[in-house]
């Protein structure tokens, strides 16, 4: 009888590992699984696969990881693997925006054998100790919560972030386990658009103030008012739930007094 109760806490989960090749999947469970850090790469050929054990609360979780190649030869062997996963580790090279590109052809990929909805996501921006990242929190942060996935700056190198995403992950597939499978957290709630994110990136990055109010040099004073109160509209604090929104409606405000400066 005891033993039976036990066998009923013990939960058993499917993970798997997705991304470009040498993004660092591999790395990531590694370093969480035994702790440490190989800095020679040797590529996974087909799946790896894994099984650790771990505790979340009461409840015992068998976990099950199949960590998979990166490398697009190997889509057949990966194609066995992505049913029945619960949860996903989405994984890109915040120094490689190649592999931050390829987030949405994983996602395709996965989603001819398995319903994306039925995975939880959770984002990986890896290497984040290296010098020469080329993909921002920002961007991530934008790309991930717009689909609704959980989002993380991790390094396999130094351990930062790493037991933070295992440890998310095993409780929220524990959650969802108390709930029949179902979800707590709604998968698309983004909560913002495309436009938002557009304009919040361009007011970033944009070279100048032109750029960012995405109006000619020659513009006039119309339309910089113009281009203003249309982003402005978008990207109010109080409407936008995107990140970055505050940091966007202040660069807004400051590039257009400058430029409307400029021509008087
Ligand atoms: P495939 O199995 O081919 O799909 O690659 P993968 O995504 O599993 O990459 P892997 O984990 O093998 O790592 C690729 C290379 O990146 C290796 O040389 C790792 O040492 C290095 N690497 C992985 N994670 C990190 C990290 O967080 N920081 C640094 N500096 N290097 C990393
Ligand atoms: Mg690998």
């Amino acid at each position: 009888m005891a033993d039976k109760s036990k066998r009923k806490k013990c939960l058993r989960v499917k993970i798997i590992s997705m991304g470009n090749a040498e993004c660092g999947k591999s790395c990531i469970i590694k370093r969480y699984c035994e702790r440490r850090f190989v800095s020679k790469y040797v590529p996974t050929v087909g799946i790896d696969y894994g099984v650790t054990k771990v505790h979340v609360k009461d409840k015992e979780l068998k976990v099950n990881i199949f960590d998979m190649a990166g490398h697009p030869y190997f889509f057949e062997v990966r194609n066995e693997f992505y049913k029945d996963a619960q949860a996903a580790l989405l994984v890109y090279d915040a120094c490689d925006r190649k592999s931050f590109e390829s987030l949405d052809l994983w996602l395709q990929e996965m989603g001819k054998q398995q319903l994306v909805d039925d995975v939880v996501v959770f984002v990986c921006a890896n290497k984040v100790d290296m010098g020469k990242r080329v993909v921002d929190r920002l961007e991530g942060q934008l790309w991930s919560q717009g689909k609704g996935f959980s989002y993380y700056e991790t390094s396999a190198a130094t351990g930062e972030g790493i037991t933070e995403v295992f440890q998310d992950l095993f409780e929220q597939l524990v959650k969802l386990s108390e709930c029949d499978g179902k979800r707590t957290i709604p998968t698309v709630t983004p909560g913002f658009t495309k436009d938002q994110v557009d304009a919040i990136l361009r007011l970033k990055n944009g070279r100048d103030n032109y750029e960012k109010l995405g109006v000619h040099y020659t513009a006039s004073r119309d339309d910089i008012n113009k281009a203003y109160r249309k982003l402005a509209v978008i990207l109010h604090p109080d409407k936008s739930m995107a990140p970055g929104s505050e940091d966007a409606f202040k660069t807004l405000v400051n590039a257009r007094t400058a430029l409307l400066r400029n021509k008087e």
